[in-house]
């Protein structure tokens, strides 16, 4: 349970930060098109198409896009934007259905095609300035829509076409006013890049100064500046890259007034909560208590099968240990989380039953008296890390693959034992050293093992054996919110299997999930 918004002194440095607002209409790429262009060096927000002409202004853009959507522009309730945006001399680009929406609004003619466009399509470029200025006069472009733009609308002009599209790009430089019907932000459109380039720097004249530099200067600056000398800030610490990257640049901030608070709840990987330790407390030289409640947790967990119960258990206990801890503190004025930018979207927008009841363990109940610091809940995943290379810490931190809040608990499948634990954590550490070795570490968002509640028979040395099965589960995904199982090459299974059989006791088989998110998921619990 994570506490958005409440913490809103930080954000008048990114107030004073060149930036360009993107318009959300539903489009699968809205994110993507949002990571191209802080890519480019250019801070970036996404807000819903519905905002108001007053919280666009509020956030104080130099340029706004307006991102694809799925519905037609015609349809009932399609997405419509705030008709005052034409008006406050902002330029803009339309992607997509942002095109067809700004056709339609500004008086050009968008109708349903009868060649409809899927995949990549040869664009012919008529109009070689601003937006396309510096390439060919045909490229390759990636398309994806029903309807099409057929007639541009007055004062702009069609500056490339494709077979099918007459109008796939319009534009209307006197109002700043561009729009393409193809996706730039795939990598599908080899040339997407300059066109974003071209957009940002030569039509919005923007200076691209948004790095992961000028962000530390910035949100430590502002850190300094909100917490009073006699404050006392607490960061629960989990191992995870987020909590670790804002614990340090709150740390960088104001130093020991920080109070890392680590509670090893017995259920992390192998050697886990000595390298927290090790990078914090000696590294780091960070103020930081370790609460070893490992026993607590697994009396609580004794003879607990279903899932939500795990994690309900291990959250309420979670919360009660971090409680304890806190108050042998004192008074505390600031809790510090790792909440990062996909966190607040996806809550912004998310209309999706619950699944799971996800990002509940580590969260703090809404009744606590604390203001929060949330330093990094602008920042993607990716840019959290660069964040965290940028101040030092060890690349094996940077880059560690998110783990869940409830831990091993939730990949041993049925009850948690001491021995369960055991046999997980010998095998996990087998996995992951061996994608290290072959450096696929970084390609994969999440590689580990799964012990599931089966036991089979097997032979080893002439014997019967009648053990527990092990699963690997490797994926690869931009945000956790989708996945596709990871193609391994065949000899590394291989070696992972011969390994995690030869040397972990109690396991006889080990299997490979090839499932993809949806349908599955990619904890199996
Ligand atoms: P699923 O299994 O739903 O997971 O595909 C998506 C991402 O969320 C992580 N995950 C959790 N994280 N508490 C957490 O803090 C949870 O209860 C939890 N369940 C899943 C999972 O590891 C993946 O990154």
């Amino acid at each position: 349970m994570k506490n958005y918004g409440r913490y809103v002194k930080g954000e008048v440095e990114i107030l004073n930060q060149e930036k360009v607002v993107i318009l959300d209409f539903g489009g699968q790429h809205t994110q993507l098109i949002a990571r191209r262009i802080r890519e480019l060096n250019v801070y970036c927000e996404i807000l819903p198409f519905s905002a108001s002409l007053e919280q666009i202004k509020a956030l104080n853009p130099q340029a706004l896009i307006f991102s694809g959507g799925a519905k037609s522009v015609y349809e009932e309730n399609a997405p419509l934007v705030d008709q005052n945006v034409y008006q406050i001399g902002l330029p803009i680009l339309g992607i997509s259905y942002g095109m067809q929406l700004m056709a339609k609004d500004l008086g050009g003619i968008v109708c349903m095609a009868e060649n409809p466009e899927y995949g990549q399509a040869a664009l012919s470029i008529h109009d070689r300035q601003d937006l396309f200025a510096g390439l060919e006069n045909e490229i390759t472009v990636w398309m994806n829509h029903r309807e099409y733009v057929k007639q541009a609308p007055p004062g702009f002009s069609a500056a490339a076409s494709t077979a099918n599209a007459p109008v796939a790009a319009m534009v209307n430089a006197t109002q700043k006013y561009y729009a393409v019907q193809f996706h730039p932000e795939a990598v599908h459109t080899p040339d997407g890049t300059e066109i974003l380039k071209n957009f940002l720097f030569k039509v919005a004249k923007l200076t691209g100064d948004w790095t992961m530099e000028s962000f530390i200067d910035a949100t430590v600056k502002q850190i300094r500046e909100t917490v009073g000398e006699n404050e006392q800030v607490v960061c629960g610490l989990s191992g995870g890259v987020d909590s670790s990257v804002a614990a340090v640049l709150v740390h960088k901030a104001i130093g020991d007034r920080l109070t890392c608070i680590f509670v090893d709840h017995g259920l992390l990987r192998k050697d886990e909560a000595a390298q927290v330790m090790d990078t914090f407390s000696r590294l780091f030289k960070m103020k930081v208590i370790k609460v070893d409640a490992a026993d607590e947790f697994l009396a609580k967990l004794a003879g607990v099968t279903d899932p939500e119960e795990k994690r309900k258990i291990i959250g309420n206990q979670f919360i009660r240990v971090f409680e304890r801890e806190a108050a042998k503190i004192g008074k505390i004025d600031y809790l510090v989380q790792g909440t990062v930018y996909t966190d607040i979207i996806e809550s912004g927008t998310a209309t999706a039953a619950m699944i799971k009841s996800h990002h509940n363990v580590g969260g703090l109940p809404d009744d606590l008296q604390f203001k929060l610091i949330e330093p990094l809940k602008y920042l993607f995943k990716d840019e959290v890390r660069r964040v965290g290379e940028e101040l030092n810490l060890p690349a094996d931190l940077v880059w560690r693959h998110p783990f869940p809040g409830p831990g091993l608990a939730i990949r041993i499948l049925g009850e948690v034992t001491p021995e369960k634990l055991d046999i997980l954590r010998a095998a996990d550490v087998i996995m992951v050293e061996e994608i290290k070795k072959a450096e696929l570490y970084r390609e994969i968002w999440q590689a580990f093992c799964v012990l599931p509640n089966i036991r089979s028979v097997g032979v080893m040395g002439n014997k019967r054996t009648y053990a527990y099965t092990i699963a690997l589960r490797a994926i690869t995904s931009h945000d956790g919110m989708t996945a596709d199982w990871y193609r391994f090459p065949y000899e590394l299974l291989a070696r992972i299997s011969n390994r995690i059989v030869n040397e972990v006791p109690h396991v006889n088989r080990v299997v490979y999930d090839i499932t993809s998110k949806p349908p599955s998921t990619i904890e199996w619990e």
